[in-house]
C-alpha cells in the first residue's frame, strides 16, 4: 500500500517511542535513522515495528560513504535493502559525503571537492544504489568546517548537478544551508533559489552551536531548539520549494517531547503562512 510522506515529522529517537505509540501523538511521519536497527532483534527494532505500523516512515542513513572511493559496500546495501523491506518507507536518504577509507569507517560526514569529477564518481554510485534498492533515493546536503581549494562548483550547482546526473532527489537540510553560509561566507538564500524546484524531497530542520573553541565557525550539533535565523531561511524554503514534508531533527540534549510537538507546531504554522503567500503570489 503506498502512504505518501506528506506534513510533519520527528526523528525517532529510542528515548521517545512511547511518546509515539500515544493514540493522540500529532506527528505525520517518523524519520529513522537506519543504522540503529541494521540488527536481527532487540527492542529498538520491536519498537519500529509497532511505530511502522501506525505512521509513514522515512528512511535516513548515516553510513553510506556516497562519494567515497572505496567500492560500495555491498553487505551493509543488503541489509539496508531488508530493512526498507520490513518498515515499506516512504523515503531512503544517506547525505552528500564520505565517511571513510581503505574498510575505515569514520562515523563523521565529511565533505566532498565540489568539481565535475566527483559529480560523475557519485552520480555512478547513485544510481548503483538505487538499482539495488529499487527505489530513488535523496541526498542530504551536508555542514561543512572546510572547503578545498580545487572546488570549481559552489554548493547548489555541486547538489543540483547530482541530481541531474543521477535521479536522486535532495533531502535540503535548511539549518546545514545557514551554517554552512557562514562558514564559508556565502548567501543562503540565494544557495536556496539555485536549487532544481522538483528535486527536493524531504526538508530537515536543526538546531545549531557556536564552536566553543573560539574558531567563529557554526557547529551543526542538533542539540538546540531551530534559531529564529534558521525558521526564516525555512520560510523561504517554502516559497521556493512549496509543501514539501518537513522534520524537525534533534540527536542531543534532548528536551520532553512536548517541546519538539511545540516546535513542529511552529514549522505547520510558518509553512502554512508561506504556502498562503506563495499561493496568493
Ligand atoms: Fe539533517
Amino acid at each position: 500500500m503506498a502512504r505518501p510522506l506528506q506534513g510533519f515529522g520527528l526523528g525517532l529517537r529510542p528515548g521517545y517511542y512511547e511518546d509515539a505509540l500515544t493514540p493522540q501523538c500529532p506527528v505525520d511521519w517518523f524519520e529513522i535513522v537506519n543504522e540503529n536497527y541494521m540488527v536481527a532483534g532487540g527492542r529498538p527494532l520491536y519498537m519500529l515495528d509497532q511505530v511502522a505500523e501506525r505512521y509513514p516512515l522515512a528512511m535516513h542513513g548515516v553510513s553510506l560513504s556516497i562519494g567515497g572511493r572505496d567500492p560500495l559496500d555491498r553487505d551493509y546495501l543488503r541489509e539496508l535493502a531488508a530493512l526498507a523491506r520490513r518498515v515499506r518507507p516512504d523515503v531512503i536518504s544517506d547525505h552528500l559525503c564520505w565517511t571513510g577509507g581503505d574498510g575505515l569507517q569514520l562515523h563523521d560526514l565529511l565533505p566532498l571537492p565540489q568539481t565535475e569529477e566527483v559529480v560523475r564518481h557519485v552520480a555512478a554510485r547513485v544510481r548503483a544504489v538505487q538499482d539495488t534498492l529499487g527505489q530513488q533515493i535523496l541526498l542530504e546536503n551536508v555542514s561543512s568546517y572546510l572547503r578545498f581549494s580545487g572546488d570549481t562548483l559552489d554548493e547548489a550547482q555541486f547538489l543540483s548537478a547530482i541530481a541531474a546526473e543521477s535521479g536522486c532527489g535532495l533531502l535540503l537540510d535548511v539549518n546545514n544551508v545557514w551554517v554552512n553560509g557562514h562558514n564559508h561566507d556565502f548567501d543562503p538564500y540565494a544557495m536556496l533559489d539555485a536549487l532544481p524546484v522538483d528535486a527536493v524531497g524531504q526538508i530537515h530542520l536543526a538546531g545549531h552551536s557556536v564552536d566553543a573553541m573560539g574558531s567563529g565557525l557554526l557547529i551543526d550539533t542538533h542539540d538546540q531548539p531551530v534559531c529564529d535565523e534558521v525558521w526564516d531561511l525555512y520560510a523561504h524554503a517554502v516559497h521556493r520549494f512549496g509543501d514539501v514534508p518537513a522534520m524537525i531533527e534533534r540527536d542531543d540534549n534532548y528536551p520532553p517531547f512536548a517541546e519538539l510537538l511545540a516546535e513542529l507546531a511552529h514549522a505547520r504554522d510558518i509553512a502554512a503562512t508561506a504556502s498562503a503567500q506563495r499561493e496568493a503570489a
